[in-house]
């Protein structure tokens, strides 16, 4: 054993761990030589040791027992890519009391239980990584800790799920229904068997915990966040949203208005103008949108999944790990101590789209436009298809309004006699850009 390498100990062989392995066997001596020190992987844990994979792990390495890992004082660095909640937590939390360095990307662990875990990484001294937990290959994480480290970091618009970004660019390129856009999903193994982490928004919503965490430099309490899925987008409001000018997104957002302005974390569906470069994310594709107060407008953009993107994320870690080794010890920038003071979403701003079914009668527009007005909601555009039913459609884009009042006017709107559905109502973000001096 070469004592001056990163000994590395590899919890999970599935597709990244796999992933991981296979590409320190094929670039480990770059990376060698940019890290100084040389990574090895010492140990593998994986769960079947029986089961037939793609890739074999070195059955000299293997066992079936990840307690190995972090009892093993030869250890340098714990990979976890079990993925799950409760075994992982028992994993890393093992590793951190022992004093090794813990790299992963398990975002939903995070999500749940970073917390404790960041507090016990500081209180222990060791780095606790996680660039694949966000945006999969795109090196966000780092690009916030380092290289905006000169900002106070404004707001941050990003498209963190592939899954979903898949199936909304399917419905309005294919005009499909979202239930047949997500059956092609999971027939081009796009989407798990079981979709509803993504789907509903929360494997977003993890992402966007741990940015706003992040952003904040305090601890984001899941509890407190807004997050809504794609399950009820119709492919009707795909094509309104597209006559208008706009796309329709699942947009993670965080932002702060002022310095000392109460922070907002969501994920919800939302359109974006249609020139703006967030709407040219297509399929799987991930982007982030981030604006300091220095740097102005950067957009990350690139896979935001997969088995080689998030082994690069997962390797520029152990890369951080070769330098903590050498003492270099960089803490994530969230102080676990505090919690993030967080907007109450009925508090926050945004444009809206709206879409009513209602009587096709004179004097139903006025009727919605007046409730709007009450609640101060003015009307930037209105669209009706033209109709010769008893039912009409009435598609509007509302002006910058707080999401409460808007959805009290709602609420008045659906209790109107002449409202024959449910109205449905999404996020408009303008997503003006900034350059600075
Ligand atoms: N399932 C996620 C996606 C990747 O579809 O983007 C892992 O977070």
């Amino acid at each position: 054993m070469d004592a001056r390498a990163l000994q590395i100990g590899l919890a999970g062989f599935g597709n990244v761990g796999a992933g991981v392995y296979l590409n320190l066997v094929r670039n480990g001596d770059l990376v060698a030589a940019r890290c100084g020190c040389r990574l090895e992987v010492r140990r593998i844990a994986v769960r079947d040791v029986n089961r037939v994979r793609a890739v074999d792990p070195p059955a000299a390495l293997v066992t079936a027992d990840w307690r190995e890992l972090a009892a093993d004082p030869e250890i340098d660095v714990i990979v976890e890519l079990m993925g799950g909640v409760s075994e992982a937590y028992d994993l890393v939390k093992a590793a951190l009391e022992a004093g090794r360095i813990v790299v992963t990307g398990n975002k939903a662990l995070l999500a749940e239980r970073g917390r404790e875990l960041f507090a016990l990484a500081r209180e222990r001294g060791v780095p606790l990584l996680f660039e694949a937990a966000v945006a999969g290959g795109i090196p966000i994480i780092k690009a916030i800790q380092e290289s905006l480290v000169g900002n106070r970091i404004e707001s941050i618009y990003g498209i963190v799920n592939g899954t979903c970004n898949y199936i909304l660019t399917r419905m309005q390129e294919a005009g499909i229904a979202y239930a047949e856009a997500l059956e092609e999903a999971q027939r081009l193994g796009y989407a798990e068997a079981d979709p509803a982490l993504d789907v509903s928004g929360w494997d977003a919503g993890h992402k966007a915990i741990l940015l706003g965490s992040l952003v904040s430099g305090a601890w984001v309490d899941p509890g407190s966040v807004v997050v809504e899925g794609i399950e009820h987008i119709a492919a009707a409001d795909i094509g309104y949203a597209e006559r208008l000018g706009y796309a329709v997104k699942l947009l993670a957002v965080i932002r702060r208005k002022g310095e000392a302005g109460l922070l907002e974390v969501r994920v919800q569906p939302s359109l974006v103008p249609s020139q703006h470069m967030l709407a040219a994310v297509h399929g799987v594709f991930n982007a982030v949108l981030v604006r300091g107060d220095v740097v102005g407008d950067a957009l990350f953009y690139g896979s935001g999944a997969g088995r080689d993107p998030t082994s690069s994320a997962v390797i520029s870690d152990l890369g951080e790990a070769c330098r903590a080794k050498r003492g270099v010890i960089q803490t994530a920038l969230i102080n676990p101590a505090e919690e993030a003071a967080l907007l109450p979403v009925d508090e926050s701003f945004s444009h809206y789209y709206l879409r009513l079914n209602v009587d096709n009668l004179p004097g139903v527009l006025a009727r919605v436009a007046a409730l709007l007005g009450d609640h101060g909601a003015g009307i930037t555009t209105v669209l009706q298809p033209e109709t010769e039913g008893d039912s009409a459609e009435l598609v509007m884009v509302l002006g910058d309004a707080p999401y409460g009042s808007i959805r009290r006017a709602l609420r008045e709107i659906a209790e109107l006699d002449c409202t024959r559905e449910t109205p449905v109502l999404l996020r408009l973000e303008p997503l003006e850009t900034r350059a600075t001096a």
